[in-house]
């Protein structure tokens, strides 16, 4: 078996780890329950490009119970657990291309190896495999059923692709799913964002004020759990209509520039580029916070700071302490990488359990039905999403009224008034 990965002696921890994740994913274990009798996926070549953590790996395991032959890269250069990776080569014997802190031709060089599995099916995070596929292994793509894409920013690039009518092989947004934007997006990356800044600094949170940049449903769960903890927040948004849902929820709203000068901790989730730069930095105030937890580590201008400072040095682990000339300190997280992937461990697994649960369904629905599709972006069953809710509900031991056939057949009429 062809993987590389850190260091093999990581897996026992890995394995324990993933089982500890398993116990918090009861949607995915009852579809891996069902895929084992059915092997919905028996021999189907699955290249998977996502984060490498526990929960991606019990989602690993359930497209291997289902009879897949997959494989798996990372789908960031700083978010792969190496301990996981190890357990899913040695104790499942599932391939893994990933080292926590690869370099950029190592990244490229993993995401290569998975293609080089040729799959009929892929997986992506932040669409890095489909964009390799495209730009320089295009022969690849006749053999392709389709594929699925986990995040928004992936999701704006494949759109992009089908707009310009580049896009060779149909795709599965996975993020359009209700059971997963407006949980993951929202529960998972307000508290693993959090999670990831206080592992970083152990700061106190009470009383700080934190800017977040961007409201949609990512910024949106950030602000939440950072005013839940005592901080004074401040959103930044460029869309009107959010900024006045963000003035109504209760947040100051304000201008970048005017943020810069009152924030103690910055954190970007707009998925756009040069969000923070040098007019940011020049106003900030000495030992701000700068965290990034957008998909790429484009929103905030490493070059525009490192050109204003005179020193830098590591003062923590994914702690980089920036002095600029006049004497200030500005502190970037995780190399303005993803910080709830970096220096923590990701959304926590109950959230993941319904994201990878649409995963693995798309997976089962692209191998069944992908032939028929056009080469266009396309959202998750509406079945597949209420599926996925109702068993997530009966897992939590929640149960739901059923409408009465009086109140059914009102919604279906238009003659009753007052
Ligand atoms: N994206 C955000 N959190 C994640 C996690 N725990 N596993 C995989 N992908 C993720």
């Amino acid at each position: 078996m062809d993987y590389d990965i850190k260091d093999e002696g990581l897996a026992a921890k890995g394995k324990l780890r993933i089982e500890w994740a398993d116990n918090q994913m009861p949607v995915l274990k009852t579809i891996r329950e069902r895929f084992e009798k059915e092997k919905p996926l028996k021999g189907v070549k699955i290249s998977a490009c996502l984060h490498v953590t526990t929960e991606t790996a019990n989602l690993m395991r359930t497209l291997k119970a289902g009879g897949a032959d997959a494989v798996l890269c990372a789908s960031n250069p700083l978010s792969t657990q190496d301990d996981v990776a190890a357990s899913l080569v040695k104790d499942f014997e599932i391939p893994v291309f990933a080292i926590k802190g690869e370099d950029n031709k190592t990244y490229y060089q993993h995401i290569n190896s998975a293609l080089d599995h040729k799959p009929v099916i892929t997986m992506d995070d932040g669409a890095d495999l489909i964009s390799t596929l495209h730009s320089e292994r295009k022969d690849q793509a006749q053999m392709i059923i389709g594929g699925t894409e986990e995040t928004t920013t992936g999701v704006i690039r494949l759109k992009s692709m089908e707009e310009k009518k580049v896009l060779l092989f149909p795709v599965i947004a996975v993020n359009e799913a209700n059971t997963k934007h407006l949980f993951d997006n929202r529960y998972g990356t307000g508290q693993s964002t959090i999670d990831g800044i206080l592992r970083a600094t152990n700061i106190l949170m009470a009383g700080s004020t934190v800017v977040v940049s961007g409201y949609g449903w990512c910024g949106r769960g950030v602000a939440t759990r950072a005013r839940g903890m005592g901080a004074n927040v401040i959103i930044l948004e460029i869309s009107p209509l959010r900024a006045l849902e963000a003035v109504m929820d209760g947040y100051r709203v304000m201008t970048s520039i005017e943020a810069a000068k009152v924030g103690d901790i910055f954190i970007t989730v707009t998925g756009d580029i040069h969000v923070l730069r040098k007019e940011h930095f020049e106003v900030m105030k000495d030992g701000t916070i700068i965290a990034n937890s957008g998909h790429f580590n484009v929103e905030i201008d490493i070059p525009d700071l490192e050109k204003l400072s005179k020193e830098r040095r590591t003062i923590r682990d994914f702690v980089e302490e920036f002095k600029l000339e006049d004497g200030r300190r500005i502190n970037l997280l995780a190399e303005g990488r993803l910080v709830n992937l970096s220096s923590a461990e990701g959304h926590p697994a109950s959230v993941m359990d319904m994201s990878f649960a649409n995963q693995a369904l798309s997976a089962e629905f692209l191998f069944k039905e992908g032939k028929n599709f056009e080469k266009k972006v396309y959202v998750v069953p509406k079945e597949i999403d209420e599926e996925i809710a109702r068993l997530k509900l009966s897992s939590m031991g929640v149960n739901i009224d059923r409408l009465t056939d009086e109140q059914e057949k009102y919604l279906s009429s238009w003659e009753m008034g007052t």
